[in-house]
């Protein structure tokens, strides 16, 4: 039986990377232009969406985000970012630099892009704590992708925020016990990748490698999503929203039309059964969950 999400909160931040680059798996029409993103923003506001993910790596995102707040005077985002790869540790120029361009007074959350970065300025997070006592940054945090970085952050009490892939095949027979002991040491987690980039879009049949590796893991959702009767789209996001132990759920849309179908697809919380058979799903070779691997 299906009941509704509709007394809970939204736990979505909406991810800004596809505004400013050409990004995803099966992406074939490129950025959206300024114009539709001010109206994927707006929709995202008015759904009740309060935050965005951005990065300095993000080609014009930054930018993009702070004309929307110079237009919108009603309302702004909280916006989370990310200190680039390569950093010269000048924190307080990045951040008033990002705040100025973000059009925002504080940023929610001040992340390293990769956990080689956090690794390279762990001696110098007692500064970001600075950001913080001012009320500048609210969270300091991390984006990462394996689990053995995941076990590091768990120990580290001046990391607040941990960014990590999670999805129905990085799922909770290889993720679960980890959340949950991060959750147990008090970090707050974002999750991104629900829709793995676009991939569980793409057509099974279809000739890319990645698509043909996980073949066998990728007709299972498609058998689980015809025996419920869910779409593979509704199952990814709500697979990832009912997860107690993530706090929230970044997903990245191309055009309004997604961003307007992902909202509809929340209003569902999906049968105990069908997600006990999603966490089943056993990806052995975790390479190939990482986008990031993938060229
Ligand atoms: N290391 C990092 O910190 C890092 C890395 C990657 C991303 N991120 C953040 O995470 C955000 C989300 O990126 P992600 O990689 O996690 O993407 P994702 O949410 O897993 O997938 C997003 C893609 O799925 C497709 N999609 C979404 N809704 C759809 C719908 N209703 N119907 C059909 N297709 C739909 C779109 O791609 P197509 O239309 O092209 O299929 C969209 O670009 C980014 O914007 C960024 O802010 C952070």
């Amino acid at each position: 039986m299906r009941t509704t999400r509709a007394m809970s909160k939204l736990k979505i931040i909406l991810g800004t990377v596809q505004f400013g680059l050409n990004y995803g798996i099966n992406n074939y029409n490129g950025k959206p232009e300024q114009n539709q993103v001010n109206e994927i923003l707006l929709t995202a506001m008015q759904a009740g969406i309060q935050c965005l993910d951005t990065a300095e790596a993000y080609g014009n995102a930054h930018q993009i985000i702070g004309d929307f707040h110079k237009k919108n005077l009603s309302a702004k985002f909280e916006v989370i970012s990310k200190l680039p790869h390569k950093l010269d540790k000048d924190f307080e120029t990045k951040v008033e630099t990002y705040l100025k361009d973000l059009d925002v007074p504080c940023l929610k959350g001040l992340l390293f892009h990769s956990f080689e970065t956090y690794k390279e300025c762990k001696g110098s997070i007692g500064l970001l704590g600075e950001f913080k006592k001012s009320g500048k940054v609210k969270y300091i945090g991390v984006s990462i992708y394996s689990n053995s970085h995941l076990e590091e952050l768990i120990q580290d009490t001046e990391i607040d925020i941990i960014q990590l892939p999670f999805n129905m095949l990085d799922n909770v027979s290889i993720k679960g016990g980890l959340l949950q002991k991060a959750k147990e040491a008090g970090k707050i987690i974002h999750t991104r990748s629900a829709f793995l980039q676009g991939l569980f879009f793409k057509a099974i049949e279809d000739p890319n490698k990645i698509v043909r590796s996980l073949e066998p893991s990728l007709r299972r959702i498609q058998e689980i999503s015809r025996f419920y009767n869910i779409p593979i789209r509704q199952m990814a996001l709500n697979y990832c929203l009912d997860q107690k132990n993530i706090d929230e759920v970044l997903i990245g849309v191309d055009n309004l039309e997604q961003l307007k179908q992902n909202l509809n697809d929340v209003d569902l919380v999906m049968p105990t059964d069908l997600i006990e058979e999603l966490n089943k799903i056993k990806v052995m070779d975790t390479n190939l969950l990482n986008p990031a691997l993938w060229n």
